[in-house]
């Protein structure tokens, strides 16, 4: 894992349909990124409940995988800030994402911590999408997608990390508790995340005027048949319902090398020391 730090969008505002012109490809990433800041602060609290007792490469990881996702909060918050600055109104995405949180928490450390496994299962599909089918983000602005790129890489770093804790805080757990328990959380998890994800970008096409029967057969659209994103992660996400799954069943690597490989030309970041 390697843990960049890296900065962007310090110095430009951006257009307000960043990506393509397309007010719905815009709308769908401005309601997930709306989401980080306070995603990650939940997920970094639920591994932390569980870090101690962890093996030290474990340990380690979850170090590494707290750095990361802090960075990530801080970029998507300055991104969020220019989505606002763009003319989008996010708060009220943000008071009932907090509210939902807040519920949620109060719930049971374990169930945070499954949660936080389903959720970040979901970010790795997401990620992998997106730095598998670069053509689709060719007319994003260059240093919005420079952002999403680092983050996606990032995640796949990391995608095993809150599995694994899942996996050292269930160790007394059979296998048949385990394999139930996470499934059902996975559906129920992976239902509210599309209900509200759905909601919040109809909410965000709104405020470009675009309402009714035009929003969401455009949203459906996107979504499930060009380019069809979720239509496109659908077997990834289910390989999370088998017996004895592990996220690094996956071998992702090819996509972190091209990644690396393409580092010398990415001028609009401004990689820093690592801190771990
Ligand atoms: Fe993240
Ligand atoms: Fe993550």
């Amino acid at each position: 894992m390697n843990v960049r730090n890296s900065r962007f969008l310090r110095n430009s505002g951006i257009k307000r349909w960043w990506l393509g012109n397309n007010p719905v490809a815009t709308a769908w990433h401005n309601a997930l990124s709306s989401t980080f800041p306070r995603g990650e602060a939940f997920f970094i609290d639920a591994l932390r409940q569980f870090r101690d007792g962890t093996s030290p490469e474990l340990a380690a990881q979850i170090r590494a995988f707290i750095a990361q996702e802090a960075h990530h909060s801080r970029e998507h918050l300055l991104f969020n800030r220019h989505v606002e600055a763009a003319g989008y109104d996010l708060s009220a995405i943000d008071e009932r994402l907090a509210t939902f949180i807040a519920k949620t928490r109060v719930k049971s450390d374990m169930v945070n911590l499954i949660v936080t496994a389903v959720l970040e299962h979901m970010t790795a599909i997401i990620a992998r999408d997106l730095l598998g089918k670069p053509h689709l983000y060719e007319d994003a602005d260059p240093q919005i997608i420079a952002l999403w790129r680092w983050h996606a890489v990032e995640e796949i770093e990391h995608k095993a990390v809150a599995y694994d804790t899942f996996l050292h805080a269930t160790r007394r757990w059979s296998g048949w508790r385990r394999w139930r328990v996470r499934c059902i959380l996975a559906i129920l998890v992976t239902r509210n995340f599309l209900e509200h994800r759905w909601r919040d970008t109809l909410e965000l096409l709104a405020q470009d005027g675009i309402t009714g029967w035009k929003a969401r057969t455009g949203l459906l659209s996107y979504l499930l048949l060009k380019p069809g994103i979720l239509r496109r992660i659908l077997p990834d996400w289910l390989e999370f319902l088998k017996p004895g799954f592990h996220p690094l069943d996956r071998d992702d690597s090819h996509l972190l090398a091209a990644y690396e490989a393409s580092q010398p030309c990415a001028a609009e970041t401004i990689p820093v020391e690592a801190e771990t």
